[in-house]
């Protein structure tokens, strides 16, 4: 049996656990918004159409922000298809997935479903096949009082107050080349910082994320980010990452190592935008907004695309996921949270059929996939600071990684509510009996402990354990191999 030590001290301090690292993304793609949020005659839907199932379990996935209407959508979307009377709204060609946009959602409405649902909206401008114009006509539509051409378009479509909309896309992955008005650095870089520099003369409150790469695979990975920054650094707020990891191969110790990956990829990111700060002499460090992460089933995308013509909303991407697929959701998190001083948003990709946690059948039921699980007990319980824990232990090989740390683990103290969580992972194949050092924390009682174990299985919930005995401020725990775990501890109050 392998052994590890952690030591969990109120010391080590990472930073605040930004509730915005609990987002998620909304996209024009597949069954997300139609047959997804969206879905008028659905027994539970309002009367704008919004489904009342989705809702609810949106609101218990906990979600903070969530960001729409793209992704590789927004890169040809004209924003102001989706406003006003729906009867008059266009059909379109949607490139990106090959499919014909009725516009029957729009802007109006997904601001009525994040009131609804209780969560920040992130918004992305078009500067695929648009620029500099259309995201300030955006702007005014949303944050505007009134008294202008857009502003007042709002207010006639019944909306008298602004959105106030904080948060704000710079377009999506345009270094990639499937992107739709995909751009060098260069172009993206001289245009990301002329429409933020724009964007903050009409609201100088808006939060900006300048594009990073699409993925750490990317060939012009970091040099992009470093171009992108030498323009538009002084103008932003984040630069954003997005990562997949695939488990289509089989490979499962891999597969359970992906957050290896995320957190070099992290650590390269925050290295590259302070090279270019230091440059600059910019003493304002920049966050990253991680706004598309999660496990997906990539080989399958073709796939869906290869088998139809220009079709409204088909099913696209609505993967399966199982437990060993909950396990590595579980862990994203723990590394999101680890970097909690640097990485300020962060967006499971996507919410709802589309790679999601929340799956729905047309006129029928909505459930829970796998990875809800391990994303709303972290939201729930992952508040206050942040602490850095080094767990020693064994570690174990993997094809992809080489060699990697079999335990990944991070605590979150409230110290407002004296609550304690452990989050705590173990990657590989052999349980692991560790030992939690709590001294720092005197007067603590066990209250928890939750575990998912990897497997095939898709109809998953958490395993309730006894929660561990503490003995002169340690606790020992059998972490299953592998699997995720949140232990749960209370001090005094
Ligand atoms: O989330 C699915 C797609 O993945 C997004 O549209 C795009 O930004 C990314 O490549």
């Amino acid at each position: 049996m392998d052994t590890a030590r952690v030591v969990i001290d109120p010391a080590f301090r990472i930073g605040e656990a930004d509730r915005r690292l609990f987002g998620s993304f909304v996209e024009h793609m597949g069954r997300c918004v139609y047959g997804g949020i969206f879905e008028p005659g659905h027994p539970s839907a309002d009367r704008l159409g919004l489904r009342g199932d989705v809702l609810e379990l949106t609101r218990e996935l906990g979600v903070s922000v969530v960001r729409y209407p793209g992704g590789n959508f927004v890169s040809g979307y004209r924003w102001e298809d989706g406003v006003g009377p729906v009867g008059d709204r266009p059909r379109r060609l949607d490139l990106a997935w090959k499919t014909v946009e009725t516009n029957a959602f729009g802007l109006d409405e997904f601001m009525v479903w994040a009131r609804e649902a209780g969560v920040e909206p992130m918004l992305a401008v078009n500067l695929g096949t648009r620029g500099v114009q259309d995201a300030l006509d955006l702007l005014e539509y949303t944050n505007h009082p009134g008294g202008t051409y857009f502003s007042d378009a709002r207010r006639q479509h019944g909306v008298e107050q602004p959105y106030g909309v904080r948060l704000w896309c710079l377009g999506n992955e345009l270094d990639g080349p499937w992107q739709v008005g995909h751009k060098t650095a260069e172009e993206y870089g001289r245009l990301a910082a002329e429409t933020a520099r724009a964007m903050k003369l009409i609201d100088p409150g808006v939060s900006l994320v300048a594009c990073g790469s699409s993925n750490r695979g990317m060939p012009t990975f970091a040099a992009w980010e470093a171009t992108v920054l030498e323009h538009a650094y002084e103008h932003v707020d984040y630069i954003s990452a997005h990562t997949y990891y695939d488990p289509s191969d089989g490979d499962r110790a891999s597969i359970l190592a992906s957050a290896v990956d995320m957190d070099a990829f992290i650590d390269e990111v925050v290295a590259t935008a302070d090279h270019v700060g230091a440059r600059l002499r910019q003493r304002r460090r920049l966050k990253i907004s991680f706004d598309e992460w999660n496990v997906w089933y990539q080989s399958r995308l073709q796939h869906d695309l290869d088998r139809r013509g220009w079709v409204e909303a088909p099913a696209l991407i609505e993967d399966d996921y199982t437990a060993t697929d909950a396990v590595v959701v579980g862990d994203l998190l723990v590394t999101l949270l680890r970097h909690a001083d640097r990485v300020g948003v962060a967006c499971q990709a996507q919410l709802v059929n589309v790679i999601a946690p929340i799956r729905t059948e047309k006129g029928g039921r909505a459930w829970r996939q796998s990875i809800f699980h391990p994303f709303a007990l972290t939201a729930r319980h992952a508040r206050g600071t942040v602490l850095r824990t080094e767990p020693g232990g064994p570690s174990h090989d993997t094809k992809r990684y080489g060699s990697v740390a079999s335990l990944s683990t991070v605590a979150v103290h409230d110290e407002e509510d004296g609550a304690l969580s452990v989050f705590a992972v173990n990657r590989g194949e052999s349980p692991v009996t560790t030992e939690l050092d709590l001294r720092g924390f005197p007067g603590l009682t066990a209250v928890e402990h939750l575990a998912i174990d990897a497997g095939d299985a898709t109809d998953v919930t958490p395993r309730r354990l006894d929660p561990p005995r503490l003995d002169g401020g340690r606790a020992t725990v059998r972490l299953a191999g592998p699997s995720w775990n949140l232990i749960r501890f209370q001090t005094p109050r």
